[in-house]
């Protein structure tokens, strides 16, 4: 007894028992997020669409400052057009930072919830492996679809199955049924995956207080998500909490994610993409608290000819009509002063924004010429860890939607722990590299053509071509 109780089996017994639990722990999660949600599977019964046309007699203020979502119009860093995030006043290295995955070859700023499904088909991330989960928030169908299809409707081919589904259903781009109960015109939140991830945290949203489904409503497409295990299901990670840091710790406690999205090409490294986390970041900023929500700054208040009240289904930026938005709150603003404090903010975000990206591209590249050179595997490992927190801290502010304004402290804080992450990347990899005799200055040359490679490119799908070469081989087989 003496022999088996020396201290490396006791050692070894906690550890195996720690891994067993842990292992049940998410087992078992799985399995409840399961059975939570229950759907028909019967196919055959797909519920005719209310399209939009059903509410345009009855209420047409709404329905037609909806159909002007169609107008394009700028604002200085958003607004309503079709355009690349890779030009250089925008995020130019993405191609590089996303390369290996659909975000480095098509990746455009959002516009008006009309082009909505025009969008989701013609982007070049969708191809003949997509899945139906794409369409998730985008199309009036997909409730239907779901509650028909269940868990099928997810990992179901996209342009094989799912799309001539909802087109022979007469689908359209995100369309009154969506959020609304098309009877008695209540806000409802209409996607699964939003009501049972905020009920993992122990809000119920069918019982949610009018003023917060203003908020559920957006959160439910304008949120982080993924792809979950086999059956795709779309899943948001927010039962830890709003923020980056809960984000990250979530793909690790609760999900399968631990491989990342994808590997990076130039560097092996494991990338968690993030997803526009507009409700996130409005949770988690200062307006949440001073009483702000989506539909105050997204949904201006009109006046029609009559009198009447309405709020304008235009969903777009605030930026557009400052009457109906911010200056329904700062009675004291002039349009002046409120269009400088959004840039003001937004100025200063994206100019540490570029800091963290340029850095985290460098950091890539000492990574690859790690590789090459043969250092210890042990230390690659040790640089790829940081770069992968690094690339997730800023991902998740410069893929929400408001450069920066709905939470511009929070913003700015997860820019400054991206920054650190990379400059420990870059120290350790200096010293092993300098170990191995490489010139720190050339690599750093080299670096710089790469990075003007891809700026120089006018093609933006061509522009991840040229994140790799010679000196730089691709790290990952395409
Ligand atoms: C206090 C005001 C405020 C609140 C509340 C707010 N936003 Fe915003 N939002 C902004 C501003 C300002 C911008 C930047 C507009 C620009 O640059 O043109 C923005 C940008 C956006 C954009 C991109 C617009 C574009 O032109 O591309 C989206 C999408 C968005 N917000 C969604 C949301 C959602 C969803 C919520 C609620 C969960 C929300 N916002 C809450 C002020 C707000
Ligand atoms: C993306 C979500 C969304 C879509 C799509 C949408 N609405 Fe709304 N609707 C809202 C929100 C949010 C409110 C504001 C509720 C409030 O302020 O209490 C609202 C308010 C309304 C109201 C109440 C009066 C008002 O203007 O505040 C009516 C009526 C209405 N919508 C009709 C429609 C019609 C018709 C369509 C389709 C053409 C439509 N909505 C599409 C979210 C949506
Ligand atoms: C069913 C999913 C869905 C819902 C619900 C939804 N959105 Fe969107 N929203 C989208 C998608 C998708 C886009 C991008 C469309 C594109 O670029 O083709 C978008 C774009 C936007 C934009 C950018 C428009 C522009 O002019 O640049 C704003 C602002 C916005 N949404 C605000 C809101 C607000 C506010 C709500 C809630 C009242 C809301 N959205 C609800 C899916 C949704
Ligand atoms: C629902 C009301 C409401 C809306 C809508 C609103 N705000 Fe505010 N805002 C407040 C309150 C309350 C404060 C805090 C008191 C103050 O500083 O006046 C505040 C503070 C601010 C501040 C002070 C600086 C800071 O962040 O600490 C700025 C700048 C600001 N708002 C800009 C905007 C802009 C731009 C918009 C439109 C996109 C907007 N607000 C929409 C209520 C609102």
């Amino acid at each position: 007894v003496k022999k088996l109780l020396n201290k490396k089996t006791i050692i070894f017994v906690t550890i195996l028992s720690i891994i067993i639990i842990a292992i049940s722990f998410i087992l078992l999660n799985e399995k409840k997020e399961k059975t939570k949600v229950v759907y028909k599977h019967v196919e055959n019964e797909v519920k005719k669409l209310y399209p939009n046309s059903y509410f345009k007699n009855k209420f047409p203020l709404q329905y037609n400052t909806y159909m002007q979502t169609e107008l394009e119009a700028k604002t200085k860093f958003n607004g309503s057009v079709k355009e690349t995030k890779f030009s250089v006043n925008k995020e130019p290295y993405l191609p590089i930072l996303f390369n290996g995955y659909g975000f480095a070859l098509d990746y455009n700023e959002d516009r008006g919830h009309v082009y909505a499904i025009e969008d989701v088909t013609k982007t070049l991330r969708v191809n003949d492996k997509s899945i139906g989960a794409c369409l998730t928030c985008k199309s009036t169908a997909v409730p239907n679809l779901i509650e028909a299809m269940g868990d099928r409707y997810y990992n179901s081919s996209f342009k094989e199955d799912i799309l001539p589904k909802a087109e022979s259903l007469k689908h359209e781009s995100i369309g009154c049924s969506d959020c609304h109960d098309p009877e008695t015109m209540d806000l409802k939140v209409t996607r699964p995956h939003f009501v049972q991830a905020m009920g993992n945290k122990g809000i119920d949203v069918t019982k949610a207080p009018p003023a917060e489904m203003k908020n559920y409503v957006c959160g439910q497409c304008h949120v982080e998500y993924y792809f979950r295990s086999v059956q795709k299901r779309v899943t948001l990670p927010l039962r830890i909490g709003y923020t980056a840091a809960a984000g990250f710790g979530y793909y690790y406690a609760f999900s399968f994610m631990n491989e990342g999205d994808f590997k990076n090409t130039v560097s092996g490294t494991p990338i968690l993409k993030a997803q526009h986390p507009d409700f996130e970041t409005y949770m988690t900023g200062k307006h949440r608290e001073r009483g702000a929500n989506c539909v105050d700054c997204h949904m201006a208040k009109h006046t029609s000819p009559e009198g009447k009240e309405f709020r304008s289904h235009t969903m777009t930026s605030p930026l557009r009509d400052l009457d109906g938005t911010c200056l329904t709150c700062h009675k004291e603003s002039t349009k002046e002063q409120v269009t400088k404090a959004i840039y003001d903010i937004q100025e200063r975000h994206m100019k540490k924004l570029h800091a963290a990206q340029e850095i985290s591209v460098r950091t890539h590249y000492y990574i690859n010429k790690m590789i090459t050179v043969g250092a210890d595997s042990g230390e690659i490992a040790a640089v790829q860890s940081q770069v992968h927190y690094a690339q997730w801290y800023w991902d998740f502010v410069a893929a929400e939607n408001s450069t920066g304004f709905h939470d511009p402290e929070g913003a700015l804080a997860n820019l400054e722990k991206s920054i650190l992450s990379s400059k420990k990347a870059l120290e350790i990899a200096t010293t092993a590299l300098q170990a191995k005799n490489v010139d720190i200055n050339e690599l750093e040359l080299k670096i710089k053509e790469r990075m003007k490679a891809v700026v120089d490119e006018p093609d933006s799908t061509k522009k991840k071509d040229h994140a790799t070469n010679d000196y730089f081989p691709p790290m990952v087989e395409q």
